[in-house]
């Protein structure tokens, strides 16, 4: 069921040092790449590092935990590849890109594997540092890679609060 996988996703902050095998990263990839975007621009691009680009990751987001993870994602938005709503001029990249990026979440637990969506780094950091295409920009860093820890409860508001049922007929 599809709230299972929803309820088995927790954000991981603990990983083993067991390296992800490149045939569930081209998995989760094409679970990314199936993702809907407005008007189809697909505005994204997914870098999974494991290489010497951690030290930068690591800088921009200063946490021990996040170290342990074998590899980190670094979800990239083209903010002028993406579609602009004509009546208020809302640009949708960092929307379509989130729409991808938990895409990859729910994939990667359905692996086995464990993730934590990160926006809190250090923006102007990373836009200085980390190489990137021209025109890209960071929504989101995924540390990705098999959980050490385990979920603890999730704590949600009840559904009454956050959506409205149409009255019974
Ligand atoms: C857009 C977004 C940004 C987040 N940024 C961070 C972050 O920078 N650091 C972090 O430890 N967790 C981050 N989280 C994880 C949330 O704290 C977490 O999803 C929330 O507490 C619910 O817990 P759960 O993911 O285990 O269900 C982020 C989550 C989202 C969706």
């Amino acid at each position: 069921m599809f709230k299972d996988l929803c309820a088995a996703r927790y954000s991981c902050r603990s990983y083993t040092s067991q390296p992800v095998e490149r045939e569930k990263l081209q998995y989760i990839m094409e679970c990314v790449r199936l993702a809907p975007s407005a008007v189809n621009r697909q505005p994204w691009r997914f870098v999974v590092v494991d290489d010497e680009r951690l030290q930068i990751l690591y800088r921009a987001y200063a946490r021990d935990w996040i170290r342990t993870a074998p590899a980190i994602i670094v979800c990239l938005a083209e903010k002028t590849a993406a579609w602009v709503r004509p009546s208020d001029g809302k640009n949708h990249a960092d929307v379509d890109v989130a729409i991808a990026t938990e895409h990859l979440v729910l994939a990667a637990a359905e692996q086995g594997l464990g993730t934590c969506w990160v926006c809190n780094f250090d923006a102007p950091l990373l836009a200085a540092e980390f190489p990137v295409p021209a025109g890209f920009e960071a929504v989101a860093l995924i540390p990705i890679g098999y959980p050490a820890d385990t979920a603890t409860p999730k704590k949600r508001k009840e559904a009454a609060e956050i959506w409205e049922l149409p009255a019974e007929k």
